[in-house]
């Protein structure tokens, strides 16, 4: 399963991207509008640092203007996919879009009927945000199932996208259901580092290996004997 990282903040990206395991960025209106700096300048540049697939999203709400602000969005960056919220209107956008070669992320999909009409119009990701399903008391895992289980017979080319991850076992739950991407906010990326076995072995590593001092020694000493890297 692929990582995105979901947010509209530039400094998050450029902390996380660092790490080298995000394939692309999600952004929404709401996370744009959190964002200090135009919104143009801070999708490219998230483009750039992801160096992937980064959904840009259309808040038009019929489809002719979804369209305009989609072709629009698109020219900002060869990395743009555009955001599309599942309606009717949603559907004849991303048909039209999906036609001229424009990339789409059909966003607000909760259920399977929903994600096969998605993928009928042409849709490239279908994102199921499991937490806001959670938040009305509805089984997000049981949902995100039945639309995995759904497109894959089909043979649908379309991505089952997770959305809404408030917390790393939303992301494990999303990769053994199958999903092939899980967009995450940073806030969930650092708590999936955590784990407090791996904190305490590194501070035993580091402790045994200072009781030796002539071990830094010489380890130093392997280190700069190397030629620089050019
Ligand atoms: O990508 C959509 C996602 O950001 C929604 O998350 O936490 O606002 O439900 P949330």
């Amino acid at each position: 399963m692929k990582l995105f990282i979901d947010t509209g903040s530039v400094a998050e990206v450029e902390e996380i991207a660092a790490w080298g395991v995000l394939s692309g960025a999600t952004t929404n209106p709401s996370l744009l509008a959190k964002a200090e700096g135009d919104p143009g300048e801070n999708i490219r540049r998230i483009c750039e640092l992801v160096r992937g697939p980064t959904s840009a999203e259309v808040v038009a709400d019929e489809a002719d203007g979804m369209i305009a602000e989609g072709r629009a969005l698109a020219e900002l960056h060869e990395h743009i996919v555009v955001k599309v919220p599942f309606s009717q209107a949603g559907l004849a956008a991303t048909r039209a879009l999906s036609s001229e070669g424009i990339p789409i992320n059909m966003t607000l999909v909760f259920s399977a009927n929903q994600a096969l009409l998605s993928a009928e119009a042409g849709a490239t990701y279908i994102s199921c945000f499991m937490g806001r399903l959670d938040d009305i008391s509805v089984d997000s895992t049981a949902v995100v199932r039945e639309i995995v289980e759904t497109l894959r017979p089909g043979g649908y080319t379309a991505q089952v996208l997770a959305a809404s991850m408030r917390h790393p076992e939303h992301v494990v739950t999303a990769a053994k259901l199958g999903c092939e991407v899980a967009t995450v906010p940073a806030k969930v990326l650092r708590q999936m580092l955590d784990h407090p076995l791996t904190t305490s072995g590194i501070e035993k590593f580091t402790a045994d290996w200072q009781s030796r001092p002539e071990f830094a020694e010489w380890l130093r000493g392997l280190t700069e004997a190397r030629a620089p890297v050019a």
